[in-house]
């Protein structure tokens, strides 16, 4: 029996090194593992949070599509579908939220930050987003979720909420596992915090070479002088090095850093030659499928049947279970 791989990714900004590394590379690497089946999709639901401008989500939910696609995500071998598609994730979430322990949700990070950072607008579907989150994930039955170590919380939460409901209603809905990538757990933002689009420290992947490069060239680095040897366990630009090149590659940066008269600002541009090299076939590949976007679009709505039957069969066995059908 194949093991079943369910993740999404919001659609509210640029994807950068963060989102590649720590979540998209193994979403995209699963595929190709015949012992997995792939369920990936684009939350714009969950985007609704924070965004509210059509054109804005229209146009980031399209950025996410092209993202995965340029880089490799292959319709054949993963199910690639949009959230609001599946407008049964809408009703498990409801179904799910009258199961669903208030101060369970009072206790999630993102709810807490924002309480107490007062910084985003506190509404209803922020303070619910993760019993719409359990939903997509329960609804495929998943047996591993992929997330970087930020979403592990709210796999948690599902696995909670999963348990509230057949507790009440009879065994019905599978427990996930979260599956952390550790080494990639956090990346690093160009302030050394984690990378964050709200934190305004990413790389962003496709960003024009300008854009990238000053991105790159802001890495903050402390001030030992250009001469003297560096310490690069201590350094951002190395750090991020470290989860692209290979052991040589590293072994000879390291070497750089440790003998001296080796400036900071080599560092970056050894490490913005090699993010131009990986992603060079993906940038190339993504201005290609700008010029097709009824195939992106194709892919999505063929992604979207094959995940709704699914997502219909667990929604109706979850019906019968709690009373509304047959
Ligand atoms: P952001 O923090 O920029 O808003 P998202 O919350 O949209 O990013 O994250 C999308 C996916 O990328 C999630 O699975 C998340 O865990 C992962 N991710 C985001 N930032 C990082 C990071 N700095 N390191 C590792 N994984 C990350
Ligand atoms: N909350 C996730 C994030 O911010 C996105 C997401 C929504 C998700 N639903 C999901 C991830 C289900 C995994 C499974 O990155």
């Amino acid at each position: 029996m194949k093991k079943r791989v369910l993740s999404g990714v919001q659609p509210t900004g640029a994807i950068h090194l963060g989102n590649y590394l720590g979540a998209i590379k193994q979403h995209i690497e699963m595929q190709d593992n015949p012992d997995f089946e792939c369920f990936i999709f684009i939350a714009d639901l969950h985007a609704l949070t924070t965004v509210r401008d059509a054109k804005k989500l229209k146009g980031l939910t399209l950025d996410v599509a092209l993202t995965y696609l340029s880089l490799g995500l292959d319709p054949k071998k993963a199910i690639f579908f949009k959230q609001s598609d599946i407008a049964e994730h809408c009703e498990l979430a409801w179904i799910l939220s009258c199961v669903t322990p208030f101060g369970l949700l009072e206790r999630a990070h993102a709810w807490k930050d924002a309480v107490e950072k007062n910084k985003k607008e506190k509404t209803v579907g922020l303070f619910t987003y993760p019993a719409l989150m359990a939903a997509d994930i329960l609804i495929y039955k998943p047996n591993l979720v992929p997330v970087g170590k930020d979403q592990k919380q709210h796999v948690e939460i599902t696995r909670d909420i999963a348990t509230s409901f057949n507790s009440h209603f009879g065994n019905t809905l599978t427990l996930p596992e979260d599956f952390i990538k550790e080494d990639v757990a956090v990346v690093p933002g160009t302030d050394g915090q984690k990378m964050s689009k709200s934190y305004g420290n990413t790389i962003d992947i496709f960003a024009p070479e300008a854009i990238l490069k000053k991105q790159v060239m802001g890495i903050v680095t402390d001030s030992t002088p250009v001469e003297d040897p560096k310490d690069p366990s201590k350094c951002h630009v190395f750090t991020l090095y470290k989860l692209l090149a290979n052991k040589d590659e590293i072994a000879d940066l390291e070497s750089k850093y440790k003998k001296g008269c080796f400036g900071y600002g080599e560092a970056k541009k050894i490490l913005l030659a090699k993010i131009l090299e990986i992603f060079a076939p993906a940038r190339k590949k993504r201005i290609e499928l700008e010029g097709n976007l009824s195939y992106v679009n194709s892919v999505l709505q063929e992604g979207a049947s094959r995940a709704k039957k699914v997502a219909s069969e667990t929604l109706d066995e979850v019906r019968k279970k709690i009373g509304t059908r047959g």
